[in-house]
C-alpha cells in the first residue's frame, strides 16, 4: 500500500527508506529535540541521516509485515511533493510494549511546518482513514503529554473528547482524547 490516504492539502503514504529525500526530512524533524522532546517515554533524537534511514527502514518493515493499515506514515503535502511531517494510526502498546487492543491517531511535523494546519488536517484524515480500516472499532484515541500544548490543541481542534489523565499506555502518564464512531464526523469541524 503506498498511498494510505488522502486530505485537501496532503497525502499520508509509506515512509521510504530508500530514498533520500524521505530519510532528509525525517531527519530534520527527529534531530529536532523540540520535536522529539514529546514523543514517547524515552525520546532519541537522531544523530546522523544513517541512523535516521536504519529507523525509518525498521518502522517502514514492521509495518508493511502488519500488513493490517496501521503504522506510522509521511505526510506529504499534495501541491509540491513536499514531506512535512508524519502522520500515524496504529495499536497503542503498554508500558511494556504490549499491544492493548487500543488504537491512536498522532501527528509530528518539522517545525518549519507548524502554523498551517496540516497536522489538524491529517488528523482527521487518520481518523477518517481508522475508523474505515477497522469496521469494529467503537472509538480512536489520542494521547499527550500534558503540558503538550500544540498537541493537545489538535485534539480540540478536532473534536475530540477529553477523557483525563492515564498511564496505560507507554508507561508514561499522558492526557487521553477519544473519538467515538457513533459521533464521528458530525463534529469534526
Ligand atoms: C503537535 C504539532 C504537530 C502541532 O502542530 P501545529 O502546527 O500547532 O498544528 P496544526 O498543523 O494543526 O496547525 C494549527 C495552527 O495553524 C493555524 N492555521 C493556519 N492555517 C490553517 C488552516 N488552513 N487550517 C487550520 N489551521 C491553520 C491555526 O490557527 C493554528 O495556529 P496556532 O498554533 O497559532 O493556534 C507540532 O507542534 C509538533 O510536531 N510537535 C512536536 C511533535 C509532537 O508533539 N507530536 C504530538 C505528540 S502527542
Amino acid at each position: 500500500m503506498a498511498n494510505v490516504f488522502e486530505t485537501e492539502r496532503c497525502r499520508a503514504r509509506r515512509w521510504r527508506p530508500d530514498d533520500p529525500a524521505d530519510v532528509e526530512a525525517a531527519f530534520r524533524m527527529y534531530s529536532d529535540w523540540e520535536v522529539v522532546r514529546w514523543l514517547g517515554a524515552s525520546p532519541v533524537v537522531m544523530a546522523s541521516l544513517e541512523e535516521q534511514r536504519e529507523r525509518l527502514t525498521a518502522r517502514t518493515e514492521a509495518d508493511e509485515a502488519r500488513g493490517d493499515g496501521t503504522g506510522l506514515f509521511a505526510l506529504e503535502r499534495v501541491a509540491d511533493a513536499v514531506v512535512v511531517g508524519s502522520v500515524l494510526f496504529k495499536e497503542l502498546p503498554d508500558g511494556y510494549g504490549i499491544g492493548t487492543g487500543d488504537f491512536e491517531v498522532g501527528w509530528h511535523l518539522a517545525r518549519e511546518f507548524w502554523g498551517h494546519g496540516y497536522a489538524t488536517e491529517a488528523g482527521r484524515g487518520a481518523l477518517q482513514h481508522g475508523f474505515g480500516l477497522m469496521p469494529d472499532l467503537d472509538a480512536i484515541v489520542a494521547i499527550a503529554f500534558p503540558e503538550n500544548a500544540r498537541s493537545l490543541a489538535v485534539m480540540e481542534r478536532l473534536g475530540m473528547e477529553r477523557v483525563g489523565l492515564t498511564r496505560k499506555y507507554y508507561g508514561v502518564e499522558a492526557m487521553l482524547y477519544e473519538a467515538r464512531r457513533s459521533s464521528w464526523p458530525s463534529h469534526a469541524g
